[in-house]
C-alpha cells in the first residue's frame, strides 16, 4: 500500500492566513499541520508517501520534508494545478501508486487516539474495497455524511447535505483498493467543478464494497479548515502533549517508534528539549528519548 497526503486546495475559509501560505504548513500549536497526517501514516506502516500540493507551495514542502530519508521513508511530490477535487488527486497519483492499494489522508485532518492506533491498523489489515472512518459530530452538514443500516452497513453517503440523515461525519482518512484509480477517472465533476471523494466512495457503496469504521470516544478528530477548528486543534495538542509528556504528531517520534531511525538520530533531529513554559510544569517533549 502507498500513501497520499493531500495538501493542495485554496483554503478560502482560512483567509487571510492562506493568501500567501499553504494551509497545511500553518502551525497547529508547535508543528506544521502536515506533520500530523504524516505521522499517522508512518504509525500505520506506510513507508512510501506522495505529497500533493499547489504548484506555488511545492518547494516549501520539499524544503520541509525532503525525500523522507531522514525518517527512513520515501517521500515524493506532485502538484495539482487547481483545486479539482479530492478524487482528482488519485488521477495525479496513478504513476506513483501503480498496481498497489491506497491510503489517502487529507492534509488538514488531525487524528489522535490510542497509541499504537490499533483500531486503524486492524482496519488496514482486513481492508477490502474502500474503508471509511466516521465520527459523531454536532454539525454534520459541514462534512460528508454516512447513513448506516441496522447491521452497520453504509447505505448512503452525502456531501455536506443541508438536511443530514445522520450525525456520522466521514473523516479525512480513506483506504482504497487499486480499483479506485479507474473509478476516479470515470467520475464527472460536480456542480462546483470538482471530482468529489464522496462520489468515488458512493461507487463502492453501490457495489456493497464500502466499510465504515466508527471512531470511538478514545479518538479525537479535527478538520482544521476554519479559524475556530484550527485554534481548537492547537489547544488540544498543547494540553494533551503536556499531559502525555511526549509529542503528538511528530514524524521523528513516529519514525523512532517504528524502528526506522535510531534514538540518537531522533534526538539529533528533534533539537533541544524546550524550556518549561509559564503555564505550569511541562515535561520536556524529548524526555523519554534522552540517551
Ligand atoms: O475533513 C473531512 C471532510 O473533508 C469530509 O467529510 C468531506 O467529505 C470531504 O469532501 C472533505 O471536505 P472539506 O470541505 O473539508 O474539504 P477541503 O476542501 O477542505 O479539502 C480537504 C483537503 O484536501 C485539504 O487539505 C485541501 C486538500 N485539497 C482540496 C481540494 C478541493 C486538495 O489538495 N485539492 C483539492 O482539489
Amino acid at each position: 500500500m502507498r500513501g497520499i497526503i493531500l495538501a493542495g486546495g485554496s483554503a478560502t475559509r482560512l483567509r487571510p492566513l492562506t493568501l500567501v501560505s499553504s494551509k497545511q504548513l500553518l502551525p497547529v500549536y508547535d508543528k506544521p499541520m502536515i506533520y500530523y497526517p504524516l505521522s499517522l501514516l508512518i504509525e500505520l506502516g506506510l513507508r512510501e508517501i506522495l505529497v500533493i500540493s499547489t504548484p506555488e507551495h511545492r518547494d516549501q514542502y520539499t524544503r520541509l520534508l525532503g525525500d523522507g530519508s531522514r525518517l527512513g521513508i520515501r517521500l515524493e511530490y506532485t502538484v495539482q494545478d487547481a483545486p479539482r477535487g479530492l478524487a482528482h488527486a488519485l488521477l495525479l497519483a496513478r504513476p506513483f501508486i501503480g498496481g498497489r492499494r491506497i491510503c489517502l489522508a487529507l492534509g488538514d485532518n488531525l487524528f489522535h487516539g490510542p497509541d499504537p492506533p490499533g483500531r486503524l491498523r486492524e482496519s488496514l489489515g482486513r481492508h477490502r474495497g474502500c474503508t471509511l472512518f466516521s465520527r459523531k459530530v454536532t454539525e454534520p452538514e459541514q462534512y460528508g455524511v454516512a447513513t448506516v443500516d441496522a447491521h452497520g452497513r453504509v447505505v448512503a453517503l452525502e456531501e455536506k447535505p443541508t438536511r443530514p440523515r445522520s450525525d456520522l461525519a466521514v473523516t479525512g482518512l480513506y483506504f482504497y483498493d487499486n480499483d479506485a484509480l479507474d473509478k476516479a477517472a470515470a467520475l464527472t465533476p460536480s456542480r462546483r467543478g470538482e471530482l468529489e471523494i464522496t462520489d468515488l466512495n458512493r461507487c463502492y457503496v453501490r457495489e456493497g464494497r464500502a466499510s465504515l469504521v466508527e471512531l470511538g470516544d478514545d479518538w479525537a478528530w479535527f478538520d482544521t479548515g476554519t479559524p475556530d477548528s484550527l485554534l481548537d486543534a492547537a489547544q488540544y495538542i498543547r494540553t494533551h502533549q503536556q499531559l502525555r509528556g511526549r509529542p503528538i504528531g511528530s514524524p521523528e517520534d513516529a519514525a523512532f517508534r517504528a524502528g526506522l531511525i535510531s534514538r540518537e538520530e531522533l534526538v539529533r533531529q528533534s533539537g533541544p528539549v524546550p524550556a518549561p513554559s509559564s503555564a505550569g510544569p511541562r515535561r520536556g517533549l524529548l524526555s523519554e528519548h534522552r540517551p
